[in-house]
């Protein structure tokens, strides 16, 4: 399709809690920026109607983010709704009368995997699929094998340039920073490289649970619930090189180069946990092995990091909410004893505050003689309530054609291949207590000197704040 605004939104899914949590809360504030003028069409089977869906959707806003009256007035005046079975013709009629002439609905399926195809070929045998863009929401397929059968579909109706497959943390402000911070400051340059750096940490925490997700959890896991996509995007906006443009198309380009130069992750190189107590959630087997932890080392075989360990830890019911990465230097050749020589670091925090913060050595204050301590040199900004979210940020760029917010076909083919070999099988799965920093066992997967904790509170001197 050309590169005009699509002039209708329809979301499959509407009932869904996908909805309620996230999409109703971006398209208020879609419309109260004025980024959100063209109908809304609603797409469930639930027995509803067009009021029954409203209701929903002033509830969702009451619990996530708030209720602005004025643009919730004008987000219902621009609600429709179809009810009906993603199987049956005369659901996607009703939807072709909906979208009243829209030549470029953009149609977002916040529906489970299994019913893409379903949705995709009723959208092509009604028509509605003509000048049309799709939205997929994730998981983009179970394993290597699906998501490119997934592409495959979609790709008989759709063209890769009208396919915006989402993953919210490209639509993050934060992730995107990190390029802004490699690419916009010359001094990064001189030493985010295999010659500075010993290694590189990310660790996503969160600590709650499945959250009444627990049927979902557990076909899932931490693997391919955050590290295949969300973790994956901030590995390669940290190894990727510099685009030749800064097009969508020279960026992904880019971090697929990164993906290609990661092998594939070896079960030596993986420690698995669950939290106490997971199998006792709704919707969980009994028996499960489903990781609610993953703690895991890859190599990125580009001429900048070869031979620097890149190392990836996310998990549920951890003791803090935070992303961060963590990258250690060498130590310098000093005549200081080694074990007198903490190492330093550059810190990026994506979450909850926007951090960056370079860890170095000084004298201590207040010390006798040579003693030394880390201190840190901090940036860091908290996000205002009326700063985008990210998927407000996401739904806007699909609908206005922008492809770089979203996962081209070769980016998570590739990053579902890294996983692969490590889905299969019946894991070993170590349990932790839930509040800790997953189980024992990740000692064997773990950086020089360990990880570092991003709930420590006061870990490091901070240089620039005032005494
Ligand atoms: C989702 C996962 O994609 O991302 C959740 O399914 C996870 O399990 C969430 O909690 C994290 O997103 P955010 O934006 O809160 O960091």
């Amino acid at each position: 399709m050309n590169g005009s605004h699509s002039d209708a939104l329809v979301f499959f899914g509407a009932t869904g809690d996908l909805a309620y949590k996230k999409i109703f809360p971006a398209l208020q504030a879609m419309v109260k920026r004025g980024h959100l003028t063209v109908p809304v069409v609603g797409v469930a089977k639930a027995g509803w109607n067009l009021d029954q869906l409203r209701a929903r959707a002033e509830d969702s806003l009451e619990k996530h983010g708030g209720l602005d009256s004025a643009a919730f007035e004008k987000l219902i005046g621009l609600l429709r709704y179809v009810d009906g079975d993603y199987q049956d013709r005369a659901t996607f009629a009703d939807l072709r009368n909906q979208l009243k002439g829209a030549q470029h609905p953009a149609h977002y399926l916040a529906i489970p995997p299994v019913l893409f195809e379903t949705v995709v070929e009723q959208l092509a045998d009604s028509g509605c699929s003509t000048g049309a863009r799709v939205i997929v929401e994730k998981p983009f397929g179970h394993d290597l094998a699906s998501a490119k059968e997934l592409n495959k579909v979609l790709l008989r109706f759709f063209d890769e340039a009208d396919i915006f497959r989402i993953d919210h943390y490209l639509g993050k402000r934060a992730v995107n920073n990190v390029l802004a911070f490699r690419f916009a400051n010359t001094f990064v340059e001189s030493f985010w490289n295999r010659n500075y750096i010993k290694s590189v940490e990310i660790t996503m925490a969160e600590n709650f649970g499945v959250q009444g997700r627990g049927a979902f959890y557990d076909q899932t896991g931490t693997i391919r619930d955050v590290i295949q996509n969300h973790l994956f995007q901030v590995l390669t906006n940290l190894a990727m090189e510099p685009p030749a443009d800064y097009d969508s198309d020279s960026v992904r380009d880019e971090k697929v180069k990164v993906l290609k130069a990661i092998p594939p992750i070896d079960e030596k190189n993986l420690v698995r946990g669950q939290f106490r107590g997971y199998r006792d959630e709704n919707g969980v087997a009994k028996d499960s092995r489903t990781e609610t932890f993953a703690a895991l080392q890859l190599e990125v075989n580009t001429w900048r990091w070869k031979g620097v360990p890149f190392f990836i830890r996310a998990g549920k019911c951890l003791p803090a909410t935070s992303t961060e990465i963590f990258g250690k230097f060498q130590k310098p050749p000093s005549l200081i004893p080694d074990n007198e020589l903490v190492q330093n670091h550059l810190r990026l925090r994506l979450n909850p505050e926007v951090t960056i913060a370079m860890g170095m050595m000084g004298l201590a204050p207040n010390a006798e003689g040579f003693a030394l301590q880390t201190s840190e040199m901090v940036a860091s900004h908290s996000p205002s309530a009326d700063e985008m979210d990210a998927y407000e940020r996401v739904l806007g760029a699909a609908m206005t054609g922008d492809s770089s917010l979203f996962a081209r076909e070769d980016y998570v083919e590739e990053a579902w291949r890294i996983v692969d070999p490590v889905l299969r099988g019946n894991p070993l799965v170590f349990e932790y207590a839930p509040n800790s920093w997953g189980p024992a066992e990740v000692e064997r997967v773990s950086p020089p000197a360990g990880w570092h904790d991003p709930a420590a509170k006061g870990a490091f001197f901070v240089a620039n704040e005032a005494a």
